[in-house]
């Protein structure tokens, strides 16, 4: 098992947002949270994450309790991340976003990501980054644009060369196609089925767009109200009276 949280509390001030909630992931697993605006899949995936601190349980990584250990120290561990709203820098070139974190990931590891009196990068890390970007779809002529010049959908998707950069063991992808048109969307769920398959990475993620979902994860968990009100095999998570009830419901449009 890569990731077990048992039984999980949290709260914002007097807002209680998650009620004992625990999770299992095993290797090479996409396990989907899914749950209604609101139901505190964000705040699970912080608390996974190390940037929120639980009131009660505990979050353990490959058999070791990562509990108290803070967002960097997880993420040297093998956590990556991407969030509901990318987070790049949208000043530097796509180049420069990607080949950052490569050097980070290489400095944590004692060695030097290339020659102290260069500023460019290694070769190595270079081809590195040129490689993420081109298995991403970045084509060759678009590596020097600035990112903020980048559609919605391109920033989420070199958000996602970000958090691979950084060679994770699992990967937590909240909302990977939040503000997406349709097209983008379901490029990206064609790009993170092929990706899924050829690395067999642990993901756990965050969506609710429902092909998506259905297409993509091995294990899906029901939040309502920061409750798990079901676990378990996509298609029989979907069948679940309770869960049609409270989140499907409103005229199966999304079952
Ligand atoms: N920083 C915060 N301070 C106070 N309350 C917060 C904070 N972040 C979230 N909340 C509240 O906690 C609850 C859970 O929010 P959370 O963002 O985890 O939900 P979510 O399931 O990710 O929703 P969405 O589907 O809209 O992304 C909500 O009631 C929200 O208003
Ligand atoms: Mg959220």
């Amino acid at each position: 098992m890569i990731l077990d949280a048992q039984n999980i509390e949290m709260s914002y001030g007097q807002l209680k947002v998650l009620h004992g909630v625990s999770l299992q992931v095993e290797e090479g697993q996409t396990f989907a949270i899914i749950g209604p605006n609101g139901a505190g899949k964000t705040t699970l995936f912080k608390v996974l994450t190390g940037e929120r601190m639980a009131s009660a349980g505990t979050v353990s990584f490959r058999g070791q309790d990562v509990s108290k250990l803070p967002a960097f120290k997880r993420a040297r561990l093998g956590f990556g991340r991407t969030f509901q709203v990318a987070r790049i820098f949208t000043e530097l070139d796509l180049l420069t976003n990607v080949v950052i974190p490569i050097e980070a990931r290489i400095r944590a590891s004692g060695k030097s990501p290339g020659h102290w009196w260069s500023w460019e990068p290694s070769r190595e890390v270079r081809a590195e980054a040129e490689d993420i970007l081109e298995r991403l779809g970045f084509p060759r002529q678009r590596w020097e644009d600035e990112a903020q010049y980048l559609s919605h959908g391109d920033r989420k998707r070199l958000e996602f060369c970000v958090a691979l950069a950084t060679r994770p063991g699992i990967l937590m992808l909240d909302e990977p196609t939040a503000g997406m048109s349709p097209s983008d969307r379901r490029e990206m769920t064609r790009f993170l089925a092929r990706f899924k398959a050829e690395t067999g990475i642990t993901i756990v993620m965050t969506e609710h767009d429902m092909d998506l979902i259905f297409e993509l994860a091995d294990r899906l968990m029901v939040l309502n109200y920061g409750e798990v009100i079901a676990v378990g095999e996509p298609a029989a998570v979907r069948d679940d009276p309770m869960v049609r009830e409270v989140y499907l419901g409103k005229g199966g449009q999304h079952a």
